[in-house]
C-alpha cells in the first residue's frame, strides 16, 4: 500500500509539473505543446483530484478548435525554438498556431467520465462543451468518413505515428520534395526508440502536400497521399459517440444525429473485419487493400461497444505471447519490435481504452489482466511514454502525463474503475 501511495503522489506530482496553468504538456522538452488526445487524457487524470482543472484542459483544447469543427492534433501556445515540425511548418494560420490534422476523439467519452464524478459541479461545462463536441464528431463524419469506416490522413493523425498498418500505404508516397530536416525528438530519446527516416519523411510529404493544398479537406480526400481507414480511430469515434448521445440525453438535447452517426459506423466496422488475420485491420482506401496487420488498435473493439469471439483469440493469443500485456503489435509478426514506438511496445492510455471495454462487455479476467500488468509496468519503470512488452523496461519519454493521468483514474489500485457509469455487465469470464 505503501508504493501504491507513494506512486499515487509521484503521478499527482508529474501532472502538476507538466501542468502550464490551462493545458499541459505531454512531457517536457520532446513535447513542448498540448497535444489533442494526450489533453482528453490528462482531463481524466486532474479529474481524480482537482475537477474544476480537468475542466480546463478540455476547454483550452476545445478554444483552439477550427471553424469547420476540426480538433488540432497539436496546438502551439509558445514558440520553442528547434522543435520540428514546429507551427511555421504547418502554417495553418490559426491563432494560437495549430497543426492541420486531429487526432483520437476521446474528448466527449472522457467528458462524460469526469461530469459523473461531480454532476453538480460539471454541468454548465458540459453544456458549453455539448455543440464544440457535435461539431468534432460532425467534422468527422464530414471529412474523415469512407463508408462508415474512419480514416485517418495521416499516420500522426490516428495517434500511432509509425504502426505497422501504415506500412504499405506509406510506401508509395513521393518524397522527392521533402529535402533535409533537423529532427528534435532524435536529441531527446534513444533513436531506436522512434520512427525512422524513412517514416518521417513520409510523414513530412504528407504534410508538405496538405499545406500546398491550404488544407482543403476535399483536396486532401480526393488526392492526399495517404488515406488509410483505421479501425482504432473507427472504434474511438464509435464508443465517442455513444457517450455523446448518453450527454445528450443528460442535457435534454435532441440525440438523433448521433443516433445516425452510431447506425453509420455499426455497419463500417464489418467492413474493417480481416478473416485472414482474424482480427479488425487497416485499409487502404487508394488501394482497396488490407495491411494485414494485428495491432492493439483492433482490441479497442470492446471499447466500442462490438463484441467478437473470433477476436477474443486472437487476443488470447496476443497476450501469451508477450510478457506484458497489450503489445500495439502482434509478438509473432516479423515486423514486431519490443522498443520502436508504435511497432510492439505498450501504451498506457491504449490498455486503458482496451481495459476499460473488455471490463464493459463482461470480461473481468482479462479486463483486470489488462489494468494489473499496466500497474506493474508503471511500479517497475515509472510513468515511461511506453513499455518493451517482453522485459518491462520504459521507453520514449519519462515523466509523461498520460501515463500518470491513467495511473490515478484507472490503473492504481486506488483508482475507481468507472464501473457505475459505463452500466458494466455482470462478468461472464
Ligand atoms: C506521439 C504519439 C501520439 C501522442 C504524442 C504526444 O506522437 O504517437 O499519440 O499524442 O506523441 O504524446
Amino acid at each position: 500500500m505503501i508504493v501504491i501511495n507513494f506512486l499515487d503522489e509521484q503521478a499527482k506530482k508529474i501532472m502538476l509539473g507538466n501542468d502550464k496553468g490551462n493545458y499541459t504538456v505531454p512531457t517536457v522538452g520532446l513535447y513542448p505543446y498540448q497535444w489533442n488526445w494526450d489533453s482528453a487524457f490528462a482531463a481524466l487524470g486532474f479529474a481524480t483530484f482537482d475537477i474544476n482543472r480537468a475542466w480546463i484542459e478540455l476547454e483550452t483544447l476545445f478554444s483552439s478548435q477550427w471553424s469547420n469543427g476540426m480538433v488540432p492534433h497539436i496546438i502551439f501556445h509558445q514558440s520553442i525554438a528547434g522543435y520540428f515540425p514546429g507551427p511555421d511548418v504547418w502554417d495553418t494560420n490559426q491563432v494560437p498556431q495549430t497543426s492541420g490534422i486531429s487526432q483520437p476523439p476521446v474528448a466527449a467519452s472522457f467528458a462524460r467520465l469526469i461530469f459523473d464524478k461531480d454532476k453538480e459541479f460539471g454541468l454548465d461545462r458540459l453544456k458549453e462543451l455539448f455543440p464544440k463536441f457535435m461539431a468534432s464528431h460532425r467534422w468527422f463524419f464530414e471529412h474523415r468518413n469512407e463508408n462508415g469506416m474512419i480514416v485517418v490522413n495521416h499516420p500522426w493523425e490516428s495517434g500511432r505515428d509509425n504502426a505497422p498498418e501504415w506500412d504499405e500505404a506509406m510506401q508509395n508516397i513521393d518524397i522527392s520534395n521533402v529535402g533535409e530536416y533537423d529532427r528534435n525528438d532524435l536529441s531527446h530519446v534513444d533513436p531506436h526508440m522512434r520512427p525512422q527516416k524513412q517514416d518521417y519523411d513520409r510523414f513530412m510529404a504528407i504534410v508538405y502536400f496538405a499545406r500546398a493544398c491550404n488544407w482543403n479537406e476535399k483536396t486532401m480526400a480526393k488526392n492526399g497521399p495517404f488515406r488509410v481507414a483505421d479501425s482504432g480511430m473507427t472504434f474511438i469515434l464509435l464508443r465517442a459517440n455513444r457517450d455523446l448521445l448518453e450527454i445528450a440525453k443528460i442535457l435534454g438535447e435532441d440525440g438523433s444525429e448521433i443516433e445516425r452517426w452510431i447506425k453509420t459506423i455499426e455497419r463500417g466496422v464489418e467492413q474493417l473485419w480481416n478473416p485472414k488475420i482474424g482480427a479488425y485491420d487497416a485499409i487502404n482506401i487508394r488501394t482497396g487493400t488490407f495491411a494485414n496487420s494485428i495491432s492493439s488498435a483492433s482490441f479497442l473493439c470492446w471499447y466500442g461497444g462490438v463484441e467478437n469471439s473470433t477476436l477474443l483469440e486472437t487476443f488470447e493469443r496476443v497476450i501469451k505471447s508477450s510478457t506484458y500485456s497489450v503489445p500495439s503489435h502482434d509478438p509473432n509478426s516479423e515486423k514486431f519490435e519490443p522498443f520502436r514506438y508504435w511497432r510492439g511496445p505498450v501504451w498506457g492510455v491504449i490498455n486503458t481504452m482496451i481495459g476499460m471495454g473488455l471490463k464493459q462487455m463482461g470480461h473481468n479476467k482479462r479486463a483486470e489482466k489488462v489494468r494489473s500488468d499496466t500497474a506493474v509496468l508503471i511500479a517497475k519503470s515509472g510513468f515511461a511514454e511506453y513499455f518493451n512488452p517482453i522485459d518491462a523496461s520504459p521507453a520514449g519519454g519519462r515523466d509523461f502525463t498520460w501515463t500518470a493521468a491513467i495511473w490515478l483514474a484507472w490503473a492504481s489500485p486506488n483508482a475507481s474503475d468507472f464501473q457505475e457509469i459505463l452500466g458494466v455487465k455482470n462478468g461472464r469470464d
